[in-house]
């Protein structure tokens, strides 16, 4: 898989992608990450990426020009099976949604700043809008961040241990159960005797009903309509 990003800060993401799980995946050469910066594809002397809203009111608006400029220059090298927008008003990312995203080859995702980017973008080019959630962060860097690394870890080869992904919260509508390490007894505590029991059939059991128990004190709304109510 192949992503790239556009961004106006473009210094906010070299962190993420050159550590651990997403650095092995670019290694491994199963997964890349490109940033590219907005205000190369600006022109005139101020490199100019954003403007005064139309109508009035206060916050700048990202310009179409240089976008378009650099999608469609981005768009001669491959197509982009999506072209994502990360906005507070996008759908809600949930790990369905990473699964989904997880199996395509190209994505291209453009980060907002400012008060957003003019409307034409969003119509003309983008062919899905991202959230990560109801609150507003000062730039889609961090958001395209979360939602890349959310899909990058589930390629297959991406961990070390695959099934690691299988047994995440949320990937069969629970969140994972309680895990446990040495030492057996911490301070008076111990850890649930199944675990150490060696019995397979009755630890998978053990985990399944700590993992319903867990998600209906916590997140009961996953439980409706997954049939594990
Ligand atoms: N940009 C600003 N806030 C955001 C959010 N919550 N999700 C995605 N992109 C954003």
């Amino acid at each position: 898989m192949h992503i790239d990003i556009i961004s106006v800060v473009p210094g906010l993401l070299e962190g993420p992608f050159s550590h651990s799980i997403l650095k092995r995946a670019e290694e491994k050469g199963i997964a890349s990450v490109r940033v590219h910066n907005l205000r190369d594809y600006a022109t005139g002397n101020q490199k100019q990426v954003d403007d005064y809203a139309f109508g009035g009111g206060a916050g700048m608006v990202m310009m179409i020009e240089p976008i378009a400029r650099c999608i469609e220059t981005l768009q001669k090298e491959r197509t982009y099976d999506e072209i994502i927008y990360m906005t507070p008003d996008g759908d809600t990312f949930d790990q369905s949604m990473a699964n989904g995203l997880s199996q395509v080859d190209n994505l291209l995702i453009l980060c907002g700043h400012y008060k957003g980017v003019d409307q034409r973008v969003r119509d003309l080019f983008i062919t899905k809008e991202i959230s990560i959630g109801d609150f507003v962060l000062s730039g889609g860097e961090l958001a395209a961040a979360v939602v890349a690394d959310a899909i990058i870890r589930l390629i297959p080869g991406v961990l070390n241990d695959e099934t690691s992904a299988l047994t995440d919260s949320f990937q069969d509508g629970l969140l994972a159960p309680p895990v446990y390490t040495r030492p057996a007894e911490f301070q008076g505590v111990g850890v649930p005797e199944v675990l150490l029991s060696g019995h397979e059939a009755k630890i998978s059991e053990w985990r399944f009903e700590a993992s319903v128990r867990r998600t209906r004190e916590k997140r009961p709304d996953l439980l409706k309509g997954n049939g594990w109510e």
